[in-house]
């Protein structure tokens, strides 16, 4: 099984090509990433409009070169996998429109993939991993932890009630004059700060909700970025020391309640694991407080290589295979259309936002 994947929900135009033999081998026969942050910086942050324009013009030398750097021709693949949803509308008309169109010109099967389900799947393509396992999804769009029971079967346990985890680092960036993307910024000052100096706020932690919230976090950090203005180096590594800390322990307090519960609701499984994806586990800090917590609960912690951790395609296409051959792959995706909104799991209720585009977190 042979299938070319397509990702342009945000910012990352990509393409890839996944095969799976009839042994069951994965191997990812190409993966090329075009990222947008240098379109973007200057604004701070993504521009949606600039976002889609730039999708339109890459993506398809981008589709040529994966073929070509897999060595396979249209006529090879099963089919077009690519990501409908959740994310910047105009992006995902682009991936979406130009699949519709190779599959059609192509004659084949088109799938429609929730970009969630692409994150979540990864570690089985990785690392082999099998159901049920917890996924603690932290990128700029979302906060999620996500019980993972079988192809097509989630089950969001916690969301964020308000920013997620990578818009909190790319805020406190912005706000402390440090250049967008946010997060590996802060990582880098927050080397040299003292993650003593200032008392930031823990949000939601030691409460029985089991969501997250990072917003008071923000707020508290600009008063005191505010009360000690302007700020030098060392207060700029303060602060960032100090907020990292705060969000590493909120996390670790919302994540130690998910596995206690995994525990709980599965005793048998053997070897129970946490899997990472999202741009915010590249941090060290968030990794190493994770990892302390998966040993302390008895859990293997998965982190896929970062590559395959943040936005890319070849997740696209192995979640078109994993449909495949659990022939969960429903219609053909011909008549799908593009949501902005699209929650994995459609019985946990929404959050924030409803109505007709369904919740956004
Ligand atoms: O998964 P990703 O590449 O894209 C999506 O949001 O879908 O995640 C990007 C987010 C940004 O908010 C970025 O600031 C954050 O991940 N990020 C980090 C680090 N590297 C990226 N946050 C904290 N520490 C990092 N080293
Ligand atoms: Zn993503």
């Amino acid at each position: 099984m042979r299938v070319l994947g397509i990702e342009t929900s945000c910012d990352e135009t990509a393409a890839s090509v996944v095969a799976l033999d009839d042994a069951g081998h994965v191997r990812i026969l190409s993966n090329i990433v075009l990222s947008q942050i240098e379109e973007h910086a200057a604004f701070g942050g993504v521009v949606p409009e600039i976002a889609a324009r730039a999708h339109v013009e890459a993506l398809d030398g981008l589709i040529e070169a994966a073929l070509a750097d897999a060595d396979t021709r249209l006529a090879d693949i099963d089919a077009v996998a690519a990501t409908a949803g959740p994310g910047l509308v105009g992006g995902l008309i682009v991936g979406l429109m130009t699949a519709k169109a190779i599959a059609s010109a192509a004659g084949k099967r088109l799938l429609a993939i929730n970009h969630l389900e692409g994150h979540a799947l990864t570690p089985r393509l990785t690392d082999g991993l099998s159901f049920p396992y917890l996924l603690l999804l932290v990128s700029g769009g979302h906060t999620q932890i996500v019980l993972v029971r079988g192809v097509g079967d989630y089950q969001r346990w916690a969301t964020t009630i308000d920013d997620a985890l990578g818009e909190a680092f790319d805020k406190t960036a912005k706000m402390l004059g440090l250049p967008y993307p946010g997060g590996p910024n802060v990582e880098k000052a927050a080397q040299d700060g003292d993650a003593g100096r200032f008392a930031f706020p823990r949000p939601m932690k030691g409460e029985a909700r089991p969501d997250f919230s990072f917003s008071g976090l923000k707020t508290a950090v600009r008063q005191a970025a505010t009360a000690i203005a302007p700020l030098g180096e060392q207060d700029v590594a303060d602060v960032c020391a100090s907020f990292q800390a705060a969000v590493t322990d909120a996390l670790a307090d919302r994540v130690g309640r998910a596995l206690v519960r995994f525990n709980t609701e599965f005793p048998d499984v053997a070897a129970p694991a946490l899997v990472v994806a999202g741009g915010v586990a590249a941090n060290q800090t968030v990794r190493e407080a994770l990892l302390a917590l998966c040993a302390e609960h008895g859990f293997g912690f998965v982190a896929p290589p970062l590559a395959l951790c943040t936005d890319n395609a070849a997740m696209i296409a192995w979640a078109g295979i994993e449909r495949l051959r659990a022939d969960l792959a429903g219609e053909d995706g011909m008549d799908f259309v593009p949501r902005s909104r699209w929650p994995l799991d459609n019985v946990s209720a929404p959050v924030v936002g409803a109505g007709r585009r369904g919740a956004k977190a």
